[in-house]
């Protein structure tokens, strides 16, 4: 039988043959696996564990907190302070950065998480995530500061999210191609599941949140309407849908057999670019979905390119297939 690659083992070995992974970096991916497996542990015990239901307050973005947001935000922080891997976090759930505490060693390392995606869904047993982002410090000034975070999503060095579903699974890119590790209960630890994962150029099948449809732009509304439309319009093929309102499950299905998934700008708060935040949550789908051959755009450009002006700065979000991206894109450009 194959020897079974734990993600210990899978980081070394990129460290040692592909020098992709510096110590350092591979050290705050195994802390950071470490504090997913906690989270999913806490997900799990569900009802038996008393984290389900609201916190009772709100975070910085107005959106009331779930017990399963703190405590996994917590667990995050926690687990990643001490290692001396890391300058900073910033989090979905935390209205400025954090910065790890002086009495341990500062490393050279920023860490973005959306502790706890797909929250509606905590209540319901329904599939939820995490997701993180890690970027370098600039090395040209002592100190951290916001500004330090507010790099372009291609200034990423690792990217990946943990879906607590009826399996826990990992998925990991340092830019080497996409990797998913399930985790391993008996053993405790993410085991290898499966590697240079791709996403089918083409695909039938779309996810969008419709019952927003009325709220939409024109060329978002042309690519749902011909999708819909079926076999008997412009494309000439019938489309399923799926909307699991986690994008943690949402991408991880575009991820294991192809579709596109969308949460553009609609007029209901039209000052605001889309509903998911672009460094904690597009940026690191973004660059996974592109390790995996897919596309990724905010309806008019590359999402990975976008410079962002404010840590918790939301955008639009169009990711998948890379022909449906494509169309999708050329819709709003005018093609
Ligand atoms: P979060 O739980 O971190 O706030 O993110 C929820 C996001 C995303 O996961 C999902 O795709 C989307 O919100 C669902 O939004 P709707 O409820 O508007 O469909
Ligand atoms: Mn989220
Ligand atoms: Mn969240």
């Amino acid at each position: 039988m194959a020897q079974k690659v734990s993600l210990t083992r899978y980081l070394v070995e990129q460290q040692r043959v592909d020098g992709s992974i510096p110590a350092q970096l591979r050290l705050l991916l195994e802390v950071v696996a470490r504090a997913c497996k906690s989270i999913s542990m806490a997900v799990n015990k569900g009802a038996l564990g008393g984290v389900l239901g609201s916190a009772e307050s709100e975070n910085v973005q107005g959106e009331v907190q779930k017990k399963l947001d703190i405590i996994s935000n917590e667990v995050l922080i926690e687990a990643n302070e001490w290692g001396g891997h890391l300058a900073a976090m910033a989090s979905e759930e935390m209205d400025s950065i954090h910065l790890v505490p002086s009495r341990y060693p500062q490393g050279e390392y920023l860490l973005l998480f959306d502790p706890l995606d797909g929250s509606s869904n905590i209540d319901v047993n329904v599939s939820i995530g995490t997701i993180f982002s890690v970027l370098k410090k600039p090395d040209d000034h002592p100190g951290v500061q916001e500004a330090d975070f507010l790099q372009a999503g291609v200034k990423q060095v690792a990217a990946g999210y943990c879906v607590y579903g009826p399996s826990t699974t990992l998925v990991l890119t340092v830019g080497d191609g996409v990797a998913m590790f399930t985790l391993d209960r008996e053993q405790g630890s993410f085991v290898l599941t499966q590697e240079n994962v791709q996403i089918p150029a083409d695909t039938k099948e779309f996810a969008i949140n419709m019952s927003n449809m009325r709220h939409w732009d024109a060329p978002v509304k042309r690519y749902v309407d011909e999708c819909l439309a079926g076999k008997d319009g412009p494309r000439g093929k019938d489309f399923n849908m799926r909307w699991i309102a986690s994008m943690v499950a949402d991408v991880h299905r575009i991820l294991t057999r192809g579709g596109i998934f969308m949460y553009p700008w609609d007029k209901r708060e039209p000052e605001k670019a889309g509903k998911l935040r672009l460094m904690y949550e597009a940026n690191p789908m973004a660059w996974l979905v592109e390790q995996a051959g897919g596309a990724a755009t905010n309806g008019k450009q590359r999402i990975l390119d976008l410079q962002p002006t404010k840590l918790h700065e939301r955008v639009a979000v169009f990711l998948g297939s890379k022909n449906e991206v494509e169309r999708v894109t050329d819709y709003h450009n005018g093609a």
